[in-house]
């Protein structure tokens, strides 16, 4: 195991009703910003319990956060909140809403423009935040990091914003959410995992137990959400499967790989695709490309998570392989690019990306734009 530092300040706030608890989590006297999405939050109820708990308070709204939230809208966002010389935000919704939040966090102590936080890739000043979260998937609720797009350059890239002060996770917010997006959700859940745990083997037994405990849930629970939504214990485990997966617990001292989140989020940045349904196609490209790098983990993954322990390596290998997408598949995801219409023209695009940049990421900081475009290439 490697050193390493553990410090998660997030105060999660879970349950039934627990929205009601805002007016005692935001201390007394802040000018708060609440900021919203595109309007989920009106429909479901969200706003109304945020508005009552709220009443007294003196606070401004920030509607039309969108989806891979954009630095153009978040500008907006930031020069309201100067107008009301804001010094305490709430973010009202999922993921989305959570990272343009973070942005306008820093970008409230920033003189410059906030799209230079994101290209520095830290945020140096933060106004504090808290969250009341309506979607499961991200773990923004309870981790610094937040990705911001920019539309005019079609570019998306990830910065290390602040952990939120405090995060409400109501599981009944999310009743309302629609199917696709629940399985973008539990898709991205999965995949975090994946980021930190289908590395090398032999690094810690229990970050390989407590991620294969997250995963074992996200599967069971999957098609009890999928005929149910409003199964509440089922989406209490999910939400908070999806906290944990992505909340620094499960990478203490362990290596980590985010090859494919790197080149999901250009999928995205370049198509708009959503960001739980590029990491559904990118993995199981990953997984076939880097079969051999990951060979013994993959080998244990197969055996502890879906019970294949018979035959040769390869052939367990090659029915793990398998049976990760179908997994993405049951949840009614589409595992290939050209399913959605993308081809090579768009392939090239990124390793082009890749290559101008310099990058080379993934547990072996070997997916520089070459290895990218085989690995897009495995999911046509
Ligand atoms: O905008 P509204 O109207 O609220 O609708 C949203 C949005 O259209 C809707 N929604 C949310 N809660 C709902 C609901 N609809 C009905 N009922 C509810 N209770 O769902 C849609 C998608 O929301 P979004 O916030 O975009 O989803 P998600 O939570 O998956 O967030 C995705 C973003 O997070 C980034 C992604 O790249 C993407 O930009 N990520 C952030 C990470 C982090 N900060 O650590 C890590 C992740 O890997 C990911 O990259
Ligand atoms: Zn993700």
């Amino acid at each position: 195991m490697q050193n390493f530092i553990y410090h998660n300040p997030t105060k999660l706030v879970f349950g039934k009703g627990m929205i009601a608890r805002l007016s005692q989590l935001i201390p007394a006297g802040k000018r708060i910003m609440v900021t919203f999405g595109g309007g989920s939050a009106r429909r479901n109820g969200v706003y109304d319990q945020v508005a009552r708990a709220l009443e007294g308070r003196e606070y401004v709204e920030f509607w039309g956060i969108e989806p891979n939230p954009t630095v153009e809208t978040l500008r907006e966002a930031i020069a309201l909140g100067r107008e009301h010389r804001v010094d305490f935000l709430l973010a009202v919704g999922g993921g989305s809403v959570i990272d343009g939040t973070k942005l306008i966090a820093a970008g409230l102590r920033y003189e410059g423009d906030p799209w230079e936080i994101v290209l520095r890739g830290r945020a140096d000043d933060t106004v504090p935040l808290g969250t009341v979260l309506t979607m499961a998937a991200t773990g923004s609720e309870m981790n610094s990091g937040a990705v911001i797009s920019r539309s005019e350059t079609r570019e998306k890239y990830a910065f290390q914003g602040s952990y939120p002060v405090f995060s409400v996770l109501d599981p009944q917010t999310t009743f309302s959410l629609p199917q696709r997006q629940i399985a973008a959700g539990l898709s991205d859940t999965f995949v975090h995992v994946m980021e930190q745990y289908l590395t090398t083997t032999g690094q810690s037994r229990l970050m390989d137990r407590w991620a294969e405990g997250i995963l074992h849930t996200v599967v069971e629970v999957a098609p009890l959400i999928r005929e149910e939504r409003r199964d509440y214990d089922a989406m209490a485990d999910y939400m908070l499967a999806a906290t944990l997966a992505l909340n620094d617990m499960i990478r203490m001292g362990v290596s980590q790989d985010w090859a494919t989140h790197m080149i999901g989020h250009e999928l995205t940045a370049l198509h708009g695709l959503t960001h739980g349904a590029t990491l559904a196609i990118v993995f199981n490209g990953t997984l076939r490309v880097l079969r051999e790098q990951k060979r013994d983990k993959i080998l244990q993954y197969g055996a502890r998570i879906w019970g294949i322990v018979e035959g040769t390596d390869d052939e367990r290998i090659d029915r793990t392989i398998a049976r990760t997408e179908e997994f993405f598949r049951s949840l009614g995801l589409s595992t290939r690019l050209s399913e959605e219409g993308i081809g090579r023209e768009t392939i090239l695009e990124i390793e082009r990306r890749f290559d101008a940049a310099g990058v080379r990421h993934g547990e072996a900081q070997n997916v520089d734009g070459a290895l990218a475009r085989r690995i897009l290439e495995a999911c046509l």
